[in-house]
């Protein structure tokens, strides 16, 4: 059982314009259920989060679940215990993963620096987990959408019940998002774009729903400088893909500074393969030109 478990209004309802994933016609939100006003398709909202994966796209990725579930409750990314999940990034001192979370506290401050004070932006959160960076950016007044193939009760969506903070969650797939074109001021992939399987289609979906001055931000993914790591990305793959889709690519934070390119050389040779770096990366059109 989840120790603390909040009573939630979650106020956001038809924030976020709706398409269809299978027709792409503009579904309609009601209070538990959303419609297509083309082909008819109902989706229905069950434990507060919206179903937008079609019964085949959910066959298609149950063994990627059920391996991705079992290694995850395996290495220990979970707790019984709500207040943990309203603290992440922050961990207690025993925690198994402290370390890897102290460096992704350090990476949220620069994605906060990036948001910068506006105050409620339109964000999509892809790949979101247990919604802790949903949760983190509902309560700085953001209008926040979660997305995620997962709605485990621990690791993945359903985890929203320990969040007070009001955000909309969305069990859907990086390929085919549940939204209209042009929305989003922000579309965030925190620790999940090493799983998209064609980086073009999953950045080329996240660029469809994104505000015309929006941004892609990409942290906390492994990036290897040699492609021989599986779900491996380079800078290189990554400039190709956005150069595919007219994407401008800005390094917002190199993670290559000297000192940490020379531990990365000594844990090489100690682990006899390249370690991973863990730049932050933002995406966004090209401004067009006036004249
Ligand atoms: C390592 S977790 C990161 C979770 C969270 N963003 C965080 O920062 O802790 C990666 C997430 O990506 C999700 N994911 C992987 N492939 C996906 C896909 N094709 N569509 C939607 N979510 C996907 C997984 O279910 C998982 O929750």
């Amino acid at each position: 059982m989840i120790s603390t478990e909040l009573t939630t209004q979650y106020a956001l309802r038809n924030t976020f314009s709706l398409s269809c994933p299978l027709c792409r016609g503009h579904v309609i939100a009601e209070e538990n259920r959303a419609r297509c006003l083309l082909c008819g398709t109902i989706y229905p909202r069950t434990n507060d989060i919206w179903r937008f994966l079609p019964s085949a796209r959910q066959e298609f990725f149950a063994p990627f679940l059920q391996e991705y579930r079992a290694t995850r409750a395996n290495e220990k990314w979970e707790s019984m215990d709500g207040e943990y999940y309203r603290a992440l990034p922050i961990v207690p001192h025993d925690d198994p993963h402290r370390a890897i979370w102290k460096i992704r506290a350090k990476h949220f401050a620069r994605l906060l620096q990036m948001l910068g004070d506006a105050k409620n932006l339109r964000v999509l959160d892809i790949g979101a987990g247990n919604g802790w960076l949903s949760n983190q950016l509902a309560a700085r007044e953001h209008s926040v959408a979660a997305v995620d193939l997962n709605d485990d009760r621990r690791d993945g969506l359903g985890a929203r019940v320990n969040y007070a903070n009001a955000f909309e969650c969305y069990q859907a797939e990086f390929d085919c998002l549940p939204f209209s074109d042009a929305q989003f001021d922000f579309v965030i992939f925190n620790a999940s774009l090493h799983y998209a399987s064609s980086l073009t289609s999953s950045l080329a979906e996240s660029q469809r729903v994104l505000a015309p001055r929006g941004s892609i931000i990409i942290l906390d993914s492994p990036f290897y400088t040699r492609p021989a790591v599986k779900n491996f990305l380079t800078l290189q793959l990554l400039r190709d893909a956005a150069h595919e889709l007219n994407l401008e690519m800005l390094l917002a934070f190199a993670d290559d500074v000297w000192h940490k390119l020379a531990r990365r050389k000594i844990i090489e040779l100690k682990i006899g393969r390249e370690p991973a770096h863990f730049p932050i990366i933002r995406l966004f059109q090209p401004p067009t030109s006036n004249i």
